[in-house]
């Protein structure tokens, strides 16, 4: 047996057969199993992918019992602390940061494509004014692969590089357009001369409309920091649950659009991007540091369904590294305002207690990047329901670079797994009036 390879011996029929260890740049080794079928005639069983590498990368590693976190191997606190997200964009999408011109050049771009076609604005018309912005969200994007569908051309990697330059610019402008028709506000259009954060927090909360220009309005030098901040730590996290669901649904050769309407769909759940709403929800449902216990023992119970939003990681056994940087922000953010923010506090009485329960020690459970993130947004003024689209801003250049990175591979197969099938045996209808 060679070193680099690992043996699997079918008991039964007693075939031995080698399969190659592949190894990264970092990270552990990967067995590629892909003859197993071919060679043993059997299938491999992993549910939720606890143990299988779907695919080759180069954006981005976590090493998740070190707590560590690098897009295009460039540490996240180093990024969170020199960036901006339009620099971390094209980052992820071209695999170095930009010189001074190629950012300027960019972040122009970005900003002319930010405009949304006017027919799009008519679809928010159709939803009703308390439906939750993610459903607009994935609605509305997944419509733009009905405005530009014919001019597309996946196999020209110009096209490709524009779709993706287009949809991480018109994500802000169609979230913000999403938050307005819930609070019946005029949607504000985007701006070129405003960066990229100062013009969605514009968006969102000035007075404009679309013939008039707020005067009065202007962003908060530390808010536009703190949205900087939030978009980079959210932007990628490798094969995530939606990252995941953006490439399985574009290795169909699916429209782009349609593809990050998919992505939006799974971030929405709250064991992946809905954590945010979902913890501030659980802290007000807490409401006090005396009932904290009580909310402890239920997340322990496995008989009740309560479980402590914002903890634990598939990833992440050790430290979340996102979680550290984003605690020291709510610190500036609130000093900032001027105000204390007792789910704050109450948020950081929770995580000690936890912290100290046998129960979340064993498991290694620790608060994730979506813990403190709610606290943040709450001090810019974001409604909850706009959390996990503040979220999805933010992920769509990751969804994005790795869509780019997929399609780029022409080796890429169609995402197709197996089952362990447990249902009935082939049989025979009995007809109706004998059952
Ligand atoms: N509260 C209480 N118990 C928990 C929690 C929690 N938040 N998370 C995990 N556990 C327990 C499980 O019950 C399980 O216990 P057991 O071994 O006694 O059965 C053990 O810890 C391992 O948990 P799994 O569910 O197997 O871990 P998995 O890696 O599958 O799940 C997940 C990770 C989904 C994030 C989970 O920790 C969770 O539901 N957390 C709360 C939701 C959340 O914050 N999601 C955001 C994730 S970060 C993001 O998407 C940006």
């Amino acid at each position: 047996m060679s070193k680099d390879s690992l043996s699997i011996r079918h008991n039964r029929t007693g075939k031995t057969v080698e399969y190659p260890l592949l190894q990264g740049t970092l990270g552990k080794e990967t067995v590629d199993i892909r003859a197993i079928h071919k060679d043993l005639d059997c299938f491999t069983y992993d549910p939720g992918f606890t143990a299988t590498a779907s695919c080759k990368s180069h954006i981005t590693f976590i090493d998740g019992d070190k707590g560590v976190l690098l897009y295009r191997g460039y540490p996240i606190e180093q990024l969170a602390e020199h960036c901006n997200y339009l620099e971390v964009a094209y980052l992820l999408m071209n695999g170095e940061l930009p010189n001074a011109t190629q950012l300027q050049d960019f972040s122009l771009e970005v900003a002319h494509r930010s405009m949304v076609h006017e027919s799009l604005r008519n679809f928010f018309d159709g939803f009703s004014y308390d439906a939750h912005p993610m459903a607009m969200l994935v609605g509305v994007v997944g419509s733009l692969s009905a405005f530009y569908h014919s001019e597309l051309n996946m196999k020209d990697p110009e096209h490709r590089r524009v779709c993706a330059v287009r949809m991480i610019a018109k994500m802000p402008t169609i979230a913000a357009a999403s938050y307005r028709h819930s609070v019946g506000k005029p949607f504000v259009y985007p701006r070129l001369d405003l960066g990229y954060c100062e013009n969605f927090l514009n968006m969102m909360f000035s007075r404009s409309s679309p013939n008039y220009i707020d005067p009065n309005y202007s962003v908060d030098p530390i808010e536009k920091k703190a949205l900087n901040l939030l978009l980079i730590l959210h932007a990628d996290h490798e094969q995530n649950a939606s990252t995941s669901t953006v490439r399985l649904t574009g290795s169909t050769g699916a429209n782009p659009y349609a593809c990050i309407a998919a992505g939006i769909a799974a971030l929405w759940g709250p064991a992946h991007g809905g954590a945010n709403e979902a913890v501030l929800r659980m802290l007000k449902q807490i409401g006090s540091v005396d009932r904290i216990p009580e909310f402890i023992a239920r997340a322990k119970d496995k008989d009740d369904p309560f479980r402590l939003m914002g903890f634990g990681h598939r990833v992440y056994k050790n430290f979340d590294p996102r979680a550290t940087i984003i605690r020291q922000t709510c610190y500036e953010v609130l000093e900032n305002s001027n105000r204390q923010d007792p789910l704050f506090e109450l948020a950081l009485a929770l995580e000690e207690y936890a912290l100290k329960d046998e129960y979340f020690i064993e498991r290694k459970l620790y608060p994730n990047v979506d813990f403190y993130s709610g606290v943040i947004y709450r001090a810019l003024n974001i409604p909850e329901e706009m959390f996990t689209v503040m979220f999805a801003i933010a992920r769509t250049s990751g969804w994005l670079a790795h869509w780019l990175e997929m399609m780029a591979d022409p080796s890429t197969p169609i995402g197709r797994p197996r089952q362990l099938y447990l249902g009935p045996e082939q049989r025979n209808i009995i007809p109706i009036d004998a059952r």
